[in-house]
């Protein structure tokens, strides 16, 4: 299984690398699209990685 990005909306790696891989480019776009950061810590805990991914992507 892939691992967990984010923990409050139990939203994995791949979910994640799927958005992006159809064209997701933001914070804001990955939380559209899998709900990654907005549960109830508001991101804090999966924000940082959720950057890295993207900016692995550019
Ligand atoms: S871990 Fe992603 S919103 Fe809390």
């Amino acid at each position: 299984m892939s691992k967990q990005v984010c923990l409050c909306k139990h939203v994995s790696e791949e979910s994640i690398q799927r958005a992006l891989d159809h064209g997701t480019t933001t914070l804001e776009g990955v939380k559209a699209a899998t709900g990654a950061g907005a549960g109830a810590c508001k991101g804090q805990r999966c924000k940082g990685q959720i950057h890295r991914m993207l900016k692995d992507k550019e």
